[in-house]
């Protein structure tokens, strides 16, 4: 008589047991929920579940939550996922505002002082920047405050890095990207990819960009006023700098003075970052550039690691802007 099939699946699992093997106790209550996931294959998930467990539960524990607060922070959660679409992530602004995307964006581009820090990339990336020539006005509508924006390139040891792409997005005068304003702003207005010069020079036409609330008519705007937070990012110019061999850098280029400067919401500035943006008065020079005069001006140097520098090798590869998960064509609404 052949043999009865055997189910291998379910002769591989080992006899039931409870969960971790110990009863559930308020003592316990960490050890006894990590110990579910012991058998996890993937070790970094084992270990990042373990973690979590133990945080959340010590978290807990240190205010005692109550069943209410309990509830309201689930439905709390249910309201931010529900507010998620394509162009509107509610979880990532959760995130920002908790400043835990800056945390990671720091734990996983550390410079050691050597080149440019890294800072959030924010919504309003576009996938597709439009490439322009060096020396284009990017403020296709012509309001605002002009400026001339200029830098380098470089290497850590101050070598030029020919052709390396600079891709910029800002706000307008009023506050607001392009995506956030459709049919009122020119498409792509205010961004531009470019590339730099023999010498890793760049140089381009815009406006001072405003400072700007991040989009707060959702559960994060909710926790902000709760909270007795603003919503405002200070004033700044997004980049994305690029070179072959090198790490690429996500970071900004923020306006010093701004009134929201030591406020961030999405406690997105560095020191590092931010430059003054001094008004010229020199009707030869605005000539020469192509502004009205008087106009303001900035400078704003990258320097991009090398991708076999040490601190990059320490460190998980970093992934391109253009695939990382917050990027979202079009605006929150
Ligand atoms: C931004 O700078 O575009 C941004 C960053 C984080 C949240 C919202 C906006
Ligand atoms: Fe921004």
């Amino acid at each position: 008589m052949p043999d009865a099939p055997i189910d291998t699946a379910l002769s591989a699992r080992p006899a039931p047991t409870r969960a971790g093997g110990e009863p559930f106790t308020e003592e316990g209550s960490a050890e006894v929920v990590a110990a579910s996931f012991a058998r996890t294959p993937d070790p970094r998930l084992r270990q990042v579940l373990t973690s979590l467990v133990h945080h959340l539960h010590a978290f807990v524990k240190d205010v005692e939550l109550t069943e209410e607060e309990w509830e309201t922070a689930i439905a709390f959660l249910t309201r931010t996922g529900q507010m998620c679409d394509d162009v509107r992530q509610e979880f990532m602004l959760l995130s920002d505002v908790l400043g835990v995307s800056m945390l990671v964006e720091t734990i996983n581009h550390r410079t050691g002082g050597t080149s440019t820090e890294s800072t959030v990339l924010g919504p309003f990336h576009m996938v597709e920047s439009p490439p322009r020539e060096l020396g284009d006005d990017i403020a296709l509508d012509g309001k605002g405050e002009p400026c001339l924006v200029t830098g380098q390139v470089t290497g850590p040891g101050g070598e030029p890095l020919t052709g390396a792409l600079v891709d910029v997005w800002q706000a307008d005068d009023d506050g607001f990207y392009d995506v956030q304003q459709p049919g009122v702003q020119p498409e792509r207005n205010l961004r531009g990819l470019f590339t730099a010069d023999d010498d890793g020079r760049f140089w381009f036409r815009t406006i001072v960009p405003r400072h700007y609330p991040i989009p707060d008519d959702g559960p994060v705007g909710e926790l902000l006023v709760a909270t007795g937070r603003h919503p405002n990012r200070p004033a700044h110019v997004h980049f994305i700098v690029t070179a072959p061999g090198h790490r690429p850098v996500t970071t900004h280029l923020f306006v010093d003075g701004d009134p929201y400067i030591d406020s961030d919401a999405v406690f997105g500035v560095k020191e590092s970052l931010v430059r003054e943006f001094p008004v010229v008065d020199d009707p030869a020079r605005a000539a020469e550039v192509g502004l009205p005069n008087p106009f303001r001006t900035v400078h704003f140097d990258v320097v991009l690691l090398r991708t076999d520098s040490p601190h990059v090798e320490a460190q998980p590869a970093a992934q391109p802007a253009h695939l990382q998960s917050t990027v979202v064509q079009g605006a929150p609404s």
